[in-house]
């Protein structure tokens, strides 16, 4: 409960804002929507092809009818185009030479003075050269997602055609007129109310599948909620998300704000997401303020291959044999080393590496053969690491391609020693147990803001000052949509 308050008052404060720079910016671009529209154009025929029209009955003059079992039989697909509105924050859609059968069966009932005629039989009616004009607007929704709702919906009919199966043709021909109009009565609202639906309710709901509150590490929140309303071009919609990472037991916003980003003008691919490395500063300053980037490096984090590296005896190599006073003062016992960050580490972004700069301390114990701990030494390491990102299941993953250390000694209690030693201990823990942890860790992903069912195809990873940029094409993969797009393709014409 405290949990949402807290959340609530996030909002309030990022809804307080003005002009944030966004942490996370996405930008979907004309292509992009382009590649939307042949999704919602499958979903859209898919609607229209499963219409459930209700039975309808009237009274014209003397003829009272009922027409029962209204199916529609074929769709004749329309062309389609989509494009952006800047002035209506928002996107129009039209689909133009739509053309839907429909097949019914009726039954007449002709009454005049002691005439009484029963007939029944069945009809197949076509529309044809029905146009349509959509237009959506974007917004954000409570929760801080981009929401999509429907801004009005036009449609006209060009013609209907009618031809009847059995029945008395003396009351068809009284009866075709009546027909004619109720086919044009029924489908003409029904498929903008179809088309409004998608947009409100599918479109919707995908966009409101985006995690935009992602639990990491279970002590960690990332916010890719919305600090602006969308901006909307010709050439594109963007996406100011707040990408900042918070501890989850206290919501207190990291005391710096992310930098500008670069203009960037290439829009080839449907999506580019720029990850600013306000990101990753946040998520290490709240870890390290909460005392989070602590760990003891015990025997039970060594590999088989290493297994003795922290014995202080043993025949080849281990840190005995690497500081032999520290073999010869504490003889069979394992060396443990506590390793905490003593400042905010720092990640760094530039158009060529990213690197995650760390000052630590390292406190070395021995844990001797009757289980006590003794200090031996502490030292002040200041670590940088290369990380290699890249993307992998649609998430951004990483790899440390590679480290460099200084070290100074802050405290020992084994005498004066070269900081040669010291740095062969260093770096042999690194390579054993730091980083092989810490790439299990980016190996696992980031979570991008994105809406379930997507997957990347042609994606790049820019490295820029400040930023790391993915551009990308979309593939839906929501399985019915898929299906229905090859389905519509295969209709026949009417
Ligand atoms: C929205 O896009 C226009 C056109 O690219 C740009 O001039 C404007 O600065 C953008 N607004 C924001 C808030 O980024
Ligand atoms: C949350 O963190 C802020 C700043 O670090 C601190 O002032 C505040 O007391 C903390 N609140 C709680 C409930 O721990
Ligand atoms: C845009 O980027 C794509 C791929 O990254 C490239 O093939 C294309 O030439 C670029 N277009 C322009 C106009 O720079
Ligand atoms: C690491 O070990 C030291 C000494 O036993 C202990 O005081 C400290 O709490 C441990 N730290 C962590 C993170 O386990
Ligand atoms: C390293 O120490 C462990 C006990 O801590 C012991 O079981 C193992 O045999 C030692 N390895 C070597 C090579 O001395
Ligand atoms: C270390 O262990 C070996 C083998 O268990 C034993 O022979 C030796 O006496 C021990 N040394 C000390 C100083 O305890
Ligand atoms: C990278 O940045 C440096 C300095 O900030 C600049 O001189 C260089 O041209 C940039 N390289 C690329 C490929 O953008
Ligand atoms: C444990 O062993 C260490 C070194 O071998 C010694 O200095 C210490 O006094 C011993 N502690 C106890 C409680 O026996
Ligand atoms: C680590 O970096 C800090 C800040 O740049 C500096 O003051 C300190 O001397 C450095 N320590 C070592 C061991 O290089
Ligand atoms: C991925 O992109 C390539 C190159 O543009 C294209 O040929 C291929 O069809 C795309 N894959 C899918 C599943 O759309």
């Amino acid at each position: 409960m405290a949990f949402q308050v807290a959340l609530l008052f996030i909002l309030v404060a990022v809804g307080q804002c003005t002009s944030v720079n966004p942490g996370v910016k996405v930008r979907v671009t004309k292509s992009g929507i382009e590649y939307a529209n042949k999704v919602a154009y499958a979903e859209i025929i898919h609607q229209i092809k499963t219409l459930s029209i209700p039975d309808q009955s009237g009274q014209d003059g003397h003829i009272s009818y009922t027409l029962t079992n209204i199916k529609v039989t074929g769709v004749s697909p329309p062309t389609s185009s989509i494009s952006l509105v800047p002035k209506k924050d928002g996107v129009s859609w039209a689909l133009t030479k739509l053309g839907i059968s429909i097949h019914a069966d009726w039954r007449v009932k002709y009454k005049e003075g002691i005439v009484h005629i029963s007939t029944s039989g069945s009809v197949d009616a076509s529309v044809s050269g029905m146009n349509l004009v959509e237009t959506a607007s974007f917004s954000i929704d409570k929760s801080g997602r981009p929401s999509i709702a429907s801004r009005g919906c036009s449609d006209s009919i060009g013609s209907v055609s009618v031809s009847f199966h059995g029945g008395t043709a003396f009351i068809i021909n009284l009866f075709r007129h009546t027909i004619e109009g109720k086919v044009k009565e029924i489908l003409q609202p029904k498929v903008c109310d179809e088309v409004v639906e998608v947009v409100n309710k599918n479109a919707e709901r995908a966009l409101a599948s985006i995690a935009v509150t992602i639990e990491v590490a279970k002590q960690f929140l990332v916010d890719y909620r919305l600090v602006a309303p969308p901006n909307i071009t010709d050439e594109y919609f963007e996406l100011f998300d707040k990408g900042e990472v918070f501890w989850k037991a206290n919501l207190t916003e990291a005391p710096f704000s992310p930098m500008p980003i670069q203009a960037w003008t290439n829009n080839s691919r449907h999506v580019y997401i720029w990850g600013t490395e306000y990101t990753p500063n946040t998520f290490l300053y709240q870890a390290h303020t909460h005392g989070y980037l602590k760990y003891n490096v015990t025997k039970k984090d060594l590999p088989a291959s290493d297994a003795s590296y922290l014995n202080t005896t043993c025949k080849l190599k281990c840190i005995g044999s690497i500081i032999p006073p520290i073999g010869k003062k504490y003889p069979n016992s394992t060396v443990e080393l506590g390793l905490q960050t003593t400042a905010v580490p720092k990640a760094i972004v530039t158009n060529k590496t990213l690197t995650v700069e760390l000052r630590t301390l390292v406190t070395m114990w021995a844990r001797t053969p009757n289980n006590t701990l003794t200090f031996l030494a502490s030292l002040a390491v200041n670590l940088s690491l290369t990380l290699q990102p890249s993307i992998k299941n649609e998430k951004l993953i990483g790899v440390i391609t590679d480290h460099s250390f200084k070290l100074t000694v802050v405290k020992s209690s084994v005498g004066e020693l070269y900081p040669s030693l010291y740095n062969a201990v260093i770096d042999g823990i690194l390579t054993i147990v730091v980083i092989p942890k810490l790439n299990d860790i980016a190996a696992k992903g980031a979570q991008l803001p994105l809406i379930d069912g997507v997957q990347f195809n042609n994606t790049i990873l820019l490295l820029q000052q400040g930023n790391l940029l993915i551009g990308t094409d979309l593939i839906y993969k929501a399985k019915r949509s898929l299906h229905f797009l090859k389905e519509s393709l295969n209709v026949p014409p009417v």
